[in-house]
């Protein structure tokens, strides 16, 4: 725990830390949109309410998630997978705002990778002990494209391992409007959220939030019939 505070603390402020080759942990990089990026994942949330998704084992996951952008990460007992249309309410999922796109792409930029498109945008939100544990994004069919991942609200500490889920992973405490990318030869890096610990943010009260931005269709436009 003290060692991902230490590499954030020497680096200073907004300097870029660099996790692994092409990962990248940009500290407060969307620290003054988090106001206006929290209001628009509510309003995508009242259209697409948060729920704990099943996992194809059959457990509940203590994170709760939503989407928006034309297609959406799932989980239920036949497996992990993405969708146009949001099997809660039967509707596509909310548009992605234009706000995210802009900021996806400017923190892509900024970690060397060009024109990112994203196409999903998963939406997490984390209560009290909240976790996720070490895992691959590895549901896309465009794995040349990076993840962007932006950060609300609470603190928490995000683990970064290698591409073996029992390589040793590295901890990082991420504050509300850090932004972090990996792509290249880290995009099937290993990766997690520890147990969220109990706190009150000013703007999220017991809650982090993460959007993590992916390209999941490989041709432009998101491919084959999604549409926003
Ligand atoms: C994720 O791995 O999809 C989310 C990571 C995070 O919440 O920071
Ligand atoms: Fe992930």
């Amino acid at each position: 725990m003290m060692a991902d505070l230490f590499d954030t603390l020497t680096s200073g402020p907004g300097e870029a830390v660099a996790l692994a080759p092409g990962a990248w942990l940009r500290p407060g990089f969307a620290g003054g949109e988090v106001p206006s990026l929290l209001a628009a994942v509510l309003a995508v949330a009242e259209a697409a309410p948060f729920r704990h998704l099943v996992t194809p084992g059959g457990a509940t996951m203590s994170v709760a998630m939503t989407n928006c952008g034309s297609l959406g990460w799932i989980s239920d007992r036949r497996g992990y997978r993405y969708e146009q249309v949001d099997p809660l309410t039967s509707r596509r999922w909310p548009a992605m705002p234009e706000r995210f796109l802009q900021l996806a792409r400017r923190a892509a930029d900024a970690s060397g990778f060009p024109g990112f498109a994203p196409d999903a945008c998963l939406i997490n939100r984390y209560g009290p002990g909240s976790k996720l544990s070490l895992h691959q994004d590895r549901d896309e069919l465009d794995l040349d494209a990076p993840i962007v991942s932006v950060s609300l609200g609470l603190p928490a500490v995000f683990m970064f391992g290698g591409q073996a889920r029992g390589a040793c992973a590295s901890r990082h405490r991420l504050q509300s409007g850090d932004v972090v990318v990996w792509g290249g030869v880290s995009r099937l890096a290993f990766h997690g959220i520890a147990p969220l610990a109990a706190g009150a943010h000013g703007l999220t009260g017991e809650f982090r939030y993460n959007l993590t931005f992916r390209k999941v269709m490989s041709e432009p436009g998101a491919g084959a019939g999604a549409q926003r």
